[in-house]
């Protein structure tokens, strides 16, 4: 491990002005996406899709780094000679990165609560990623709030599981993006995302320094404190920004070089304007940047003009989402969120 490289990789994935492209669905994932617009999902549609995406002009002024799946980082482009995707991204100025998990499992002891599994021949398949040009890497932890949930057994096993897997990453030059979600499913207030959010954070950090992580070289990808997805009384847009800075500022040690936020089933346009009123309010008062590392929150309108063809429309859809939320790592985004929402 060379930490100077694990370093100036972190940072180059949370610079002011960028943030990172989510496009590792898994191959159920996309076809469950591929079938909301008729597509049928195959080994040639999916590459398509997402070279569609990749290869959009310009993506690269606003977006730092791209997440793969396994089957996409051994594909290449349609061009440059068919190029392999990750030599591809890299060749633009991307950098290309990798999911590890190998998915989130029912907890034995916990129904209704999660593992995410992965941790065995990691170390070799990371070896292999590397050597096809991923530079960092993603593991999403699930925590669901709910009656009794989360249990402390939930919380430590995937605290603990985030941890071996980011030593393991660094060990092999890749920075891990540690993801501990905490779902949107539910009733529950914003108060009590904020309250089960903090828990989680302090544990997670508690593992990542048990392991001797080197915070440095990681970068958080957690959830936007919000109310439940069915809580009829949605807290608003000044209210998550306000709750989420002050969970963030008194949870996350001020080593970790940024945080760049899943959308986690938020429309587009709430994703972005929510991480435009954080930066337009907190900016100066935080050690880390924050930025963006969405899903569907940059694709949704992507795949539905793309629609299994229009590669322009798809790319144009994708760029004005990518410019948005980089505008929003500034707050400079107000005006293009206005005419949107
Ligand atoms: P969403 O932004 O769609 O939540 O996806 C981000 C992600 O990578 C989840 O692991």
């Amino acid at each position: 491990m060379n930490p100077d490289n694990l370093i100036k990789t972190a940072n180059a994935m949370v610079c002011k002005g960028k943030g990172i492209l989510a496009a590792d669905e898994s191959t159920p994932t996309c076809t469950k996406r591929f079938n909301a617009i008729n597509v049928e999902s195959t080994y040639e549609s999916r590459k398509e899709y997402r070279d569609m995406l990749f290869t959009t002009d310009g993506l690269e002024e606003f977006i730092s780094g791209v997440i793969l799946y396994d089957e996409t980082i051994r594909q290449s482009t349609t061009c440059e000679n068919k190029k392999p995707i990750p030599d591809y991204l890299t060749s633009k100025g991307i950098i290309p990165g990798i999911k590890v998990d190998t998915g989130a499992k029912e907890l034995s002891g916990f129904p209704s609560e999660k593992i995410t599994e992965g941790l065995d021949g990691l170390r070799d398949r990371l070896k292999e990623y590397y050597s096809m040009g991923a530079r960092f890497t993603k593991w999403r932890a699930v925590i669901t709030i709910g009656d009794n949930m989360p249990s402390d057994a939930c919380i430590y096993s995937n605290a603990h599981a985030l941890a071996r897997y980011s030593s393991l990453c660094q060990e092999s030059g890749l920075v891990p993006i540690v993801e501990p979600e905490v779902l949107m499913d539910g009733e529950h207030t914003i108060e009590m995302c904020y309250e089960v959010s903090k828990r989680v954070l302090n544990v997670v950090f508690e593992q990542l320094m048990l392991q001797h992580v080197m915070l440095e070289g990681i970068v958080l990808k957690p959830n936007m404190i919000i109310s439940g997805l069915n809580t009829p009384s949605q807290a608003n847009v000044e209210r998550v920004a306000e709750m989420t800075y002050k969970c963030l500022i008194d949870n996350v040690p001020s080593d970790v070089p940024g945080i760049a936020f899943l959308s986690g089933g938020q429309s587009s346009d709430l994703a972005s304007a929510h991480l435009n009123k954080l930066n337009e309010l907190y900016q100066n008062d935080m050690p880390w940047n924050l930025t963006f590392s969405y899903g569907r929150a940059l694709q949704q309108d992507a795949i539905d003009t793309w629609g299994g063809s229009n590669r322009v429309k798809g790319q144009e859809a994708l760029y004005f989402r990518a410019k948005c939320n980089g505008y929003a790592t500034k707050g400079l985004a107000g005006d293009m969120i206005k005419t949107m929402m």
